[in-house]
């Protein structure tokens, strides 16, 4: 079945490279801004629009979701990446697991549907990862987490043993969270935290 990756920004780079890694070439890449087709990401050749996407049968394609996030200190800047995904899983689109070959995700790991797992990431046994989730490049997801639907886990982050991360959290690049810690839904985990308590929903972790 044919692979098409949503958007066409950084992150769809990412995304392109780690299914070539598997030896998948997409067929396509959607962006909604209609100047930037013809243009091509990673050799893969932007053809449409969102919409022209929709006007596919959801049983013929399956998608990737290639929008990244900018966070700031009260917002994970995570909503667009949740929405894109919302706007096509709700129709019915299939959104596969990705996964970089030189990823290490554990045999009884549970990953829902269009988790992404980058280059280098290592994800522990009994690790639980919702849908949409972002374990980017080099993170490391310890046994026991858990990570909510649509949470960003950045580059170089680790999430020791027994974490809790909520919906739409970002834990920044080569942040820390220690055992058994919990972040609540929408929080922000600075780059380079280390997070030694519970962080409430919506919240902020930082090195001040
Ligand atoms: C913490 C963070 C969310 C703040 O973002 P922001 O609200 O836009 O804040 P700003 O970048 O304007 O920075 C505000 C201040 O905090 C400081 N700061 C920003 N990030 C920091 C961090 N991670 N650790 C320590 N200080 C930080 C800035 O230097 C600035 O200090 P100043 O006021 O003395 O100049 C952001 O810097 C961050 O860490 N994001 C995660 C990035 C990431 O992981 N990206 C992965 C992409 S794949």
């Amino acid at each position: 079945m044919s692979l098409i990756v949503l958007c066409a920004g950084g992150h769809a780079r990412v995304v392109v490279e780690a299914l070539l890694s598997r030896g998948i070439r997409p067929a396509a890449v959607a962006d909604r801004d209609a100047a930037r087709i013809g243009a091509a990401i990673g050799g893969v050749k932007i053809t449409g629009s969102d919409d022209d996407v929709l006007k596919m049968p959801a049983d013929g394609v399956e998608l990737a979701n290639g929008l990244g996030n900018r966070a700031s200190r009260g917002d994970s800047g995570l909503a667009g990446r949740r929405a894109l995904f919302d706007r096509f899983a709700e129709k019915g689109y299939r959104f596969p697991v990705i996964a970089h070959s030189s990823a290490v995700i554990a045999s009884d790991v549970q990953l829902g549907a269009g988790a992404q797992v980058m280059a280098g990431a290592v994800i522990q046994p009994a690790a639980r990862i919702g849908r949409n989730v972002l374990v980017n490049t080099r993170a490391v997801v310890e046994h026991d987490c858990i990570v909510g639907d649509h949470a960003h886990i950045a580059p170089g982050a680790v999430l020791c043993g027994g974490v809790s991360i909520g919906e739409s959290v970002h834990v920044g690049a080569c942040a820390v969270v220690l055992v058994g810690v919990k972040v609540g839904a929408g929080a922000v985990v600075a780059a380079g935290a280390v997070v030694t308590k519970d962080v409430a929903a919506g919240g902020f972790a930082g090195n001040e």
